[in-house]
């Protein structure tokens, strides 16, 4: 092999275009292939198309540079052009919660016939999120059987789960704080702990080398103790809810200076939303069924998830008295801040409340409205500021923590609402300073509502 391996990345969604905008920025020269054309065409031009902090100029750099092309549905031109290919395509939901692995099943057989014509050893990995068993049971056998080759002697078999946040892609890319390589075969794990040492030289980050279904378990578990810490900080929040004068802040500030508990994903809110949080725990907890436990944990931590958008509805239904015919407004679409995706994101169940409750909805989003139209379509209006979101409204809501709203002043509020109440569902402002002027009500703030 090459010293710089040629990467074929497979699937162009947030964690495919990332990883091969990511290997080309480094140098590696890529070829990705998708099913969508619209994407791929727009990826051409370098446009990417979502919303990520940095990935406009790295996509452009990468495109002029000669060291990324992306293909229309054509796998096997890509592996062929390559020797290691990245398994990134999507693994959805089904109805009852574990993974539909259709995408995974096709992109398999296609490699499997571009390995048949291939005469070098190549090396697989799925960066996928795929519940434990499915390189194994799944990927391994579709390989061999379509390519008539053995795996961990004709080809080589790897899961390298991606840990990235959308909003700080880049950052997390280029920053890892692990990485971890599950190998059917201990070449090609080899290989791709050397592509990675590369990568990252020279600081590389602690690389954690496994079999197969650890390393699938691994970034399932990892989702999942994130999604347990905000439900479990969530259960707080409505604990000092019923407690006047207790601030979930200042317990989650407290908590978070002892190192064993440390203070990220301590943020009180609306709970966890996203493609990967609310699909993972589901994943998991159908994984666990099907394997004959029962995962009580993993459906409490769902069930508080389930239930805490609705928080933010209940206290603005309070301050106001009820909301039938009350315009109420909501600062931010998008599931968090720095992207404009709306998969699970806890406007939906908020928007779906107000509604229900008779209120008149008007949203506004930095970057998410185009989104959000195709979601919530007419059923809510949608502002092109701040202002003319807050005009002339009797409540408001804060779902997304944007920057562009912590700015925000009491006075802000004051001037251009018709009632001064504001529920902050992120926790975002000093309750002393807000509650002196507004009517204000904060999830996790005790106020004995
Ligand atoms: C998450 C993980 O953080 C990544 O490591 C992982 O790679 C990714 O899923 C994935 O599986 O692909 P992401 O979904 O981009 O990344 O978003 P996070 O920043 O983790 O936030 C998820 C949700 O939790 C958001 O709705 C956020 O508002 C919420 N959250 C986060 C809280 O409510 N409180 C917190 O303290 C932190």
């Amino acid at each position: 092999m090459s010293e710089k391996h040629k990467i074929s990345v497979i699937g162009v969604g947030y964690v495919g275009l990332c990883t091969a905008v990511g290997f080309a920025t480094k140098g590696y020269l890529v070829v990705s292939s998708d099913v969508d054309p619209e994407k791929v065409a727009k990826i051409k031009e370098g446009i990417p198309p979502f919303h990520e902090p940095r990935l406009t100029e790295m996509l452009k750099a990468a495109i002029q540079k000669g060291k990324l092309k992306c293909l229309i549905n054509q796998t096997e031109a890509a592996v062929l052009e390559t020797d290691v290919t990245y398994i990134a395509v999507g693994t959805p939901s089904k109805p009852d919660g574990s993974i539909d692995l259709q995408y995974i099943e096709a992109v398999s057989r296609d490699i499997g016939k571009a390995l048949k014509k291939s005469s070098n050893y190549h090396i697989v990995v799925i960066k996928s999120t795929v519940v434990p068993g499915t390189a194994q049971n799944t990927v391994k056998t579709i390989l061999e059987n379509t390519s008539q080759k053995k795996c961990g002697e004709d080809f080589g078999l790897c899961v390298n789960p991606e840990f990235l946040r959308q909003g700080s892609a880049f950052e997390d890319t280029f920053n890892a704080d692990r990485v971890v390589i599950g190998s059917f075969d201990k070449k090609s794990g080899d290989v791709i702990e050397e592509v990675y040492r590369g990568f990252y030289s020279p600081k590389v980050p602690p690389i954690i080398r496994t079999g197969l279904a650890t390393a699938e378990l691994i970034k399932y578990a990892s989702n999942a103790i994130l999604a347990t810490k905000i439900s479990f900080i969530n259960t707080i929040a409505n604990l000092c809810d019923k407690i006047p004068g207790a601030d979930v802040k200042l317990v989650a500030t407290a908590m978070g200076l002892d190192k064993r508990i440390g203070p990220l994903f301590l943020d009180a809110g609306l709970g966890y939303g996203g493609s990967c949080f609310p699909k993972d725990v589901k994943a998991l907890i159908a994984c666990s069924k099907a394997l004959g436990y029962e995962p009580r944990l993993l459906e409490s931590v769902e069930e508080v998830n389930h239930e805490q958008p609705l928080k933010a509805v209940e206290l603005c239904k309070k301050l106001l008295g009820g909301l039938e015919g009350k315009r109420i407004a909501l600062l931010g679409l998008a599931f968090k801040p720095n992207t404009d995706d709306m998969r699970e994101a806890r406007v939906v169940p908020i928007v779906c409340e107000l509604l229900r409750e008779g209120a008149i909805v008007v949203a506004y989003d930095p970057v998410a409205v185009n989104m959000a139209k195709s979601l919530l379509k007419d059923t809510i209006l949608y502002a092109s500021s701040v202002v003319e979101c807050l005009n002339n409204a009797d409540g408001c809501i804060v779902v997304t923590e944007w920057d562009e709203f912590r700015k925000l002043t009491p006075n802000d509020f004051r001037k251009y609402m018709k009632q001064p109440v504001l529920v902050d569902g992120r926790r975002i402002y000093d309750p002393a300073e807000f509650g002196k002027k507004l009517k204000f009500a904060a999830i996790g703030l005790g106020k004995g509502l």
